[in-house]
């Protein structure tokens, strides 16, 4: 009686042991599901690439060439104020919408203003004179000018 008692009780615990060992195993590999989904990367497990990324993106010497008075990135022409100018007005559209517009000193203010009024261009500071310099300077307003004058005329005779 005692034996088989005794048998009993060891069996239970040897059931116990089975099932706390399955549940920690089910446990560690929901966790590492968990893991998967959440990190599908394994990012832990691995050296962050982007910091490098990043630095490689700032330390291109290319990033702001200048060839042959033409800053390459924009296609803005070198010029006191280029920087300035690249830094503040190429992030929301191309360069090229800023040049073909031929505009005089004040009317630059008054597109500087309705950006930043309609456009969340942000408050410019000192930099807003340097770049309206630079714009009004490097693409000014083109002279229509007067046609050429006519030449070879045939005119009519007026008849009375
Ligand atoms: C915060 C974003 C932003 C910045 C920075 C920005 N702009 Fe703009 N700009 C716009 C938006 C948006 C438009 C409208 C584009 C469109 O109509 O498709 C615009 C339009 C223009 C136009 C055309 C205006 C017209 O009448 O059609 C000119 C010229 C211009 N910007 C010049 C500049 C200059 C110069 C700077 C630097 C001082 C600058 N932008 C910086 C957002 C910006």
């Amino acid at each position: 009686m005692e034996d088989t008692h005794q048998e009993f009780r060891d069996n239970v615990k040897k059931i116990y042991h089975g099932l706390v060992a399955m549940l920690s195993l089910i446990g560690i590999v929901v966790c590492f599901l968990i893991y998967i989904v959440i990190d599908p990367e394994f990012s832990a497990f691995r050296e962050s690439d982007t910091i490098k990324d990043y630095t490689v993106i700032n330390e291109d010497e290319n990033w702001d060439t200048i060839e042959n008075g033409i800053h390459i990135r924009t296609g803005l022409k070198d010029g006191v104020g280029l920087m300035e100018t690249v830094n503040n007005c190429t992030n929301c559209h191309s360069a090229k919408l800023v040049t073909q517009n031929r505009m005089d000193a004040t009317r630059w203010a008054t597109t500087i203003d309705w950006m930043q009024e309609t456009q969340n261009l942000w408050d410019l500071g000192p930099n807003e004179e340097i770049i309206i310099k630079y714009l009004v300077t490097n693409y000014p307003v083109q002279k229509k000018g007067r046609r050429a004058a006519l030449e070879n005329i045939e005119w009519y005779e007026l008849e009375n």
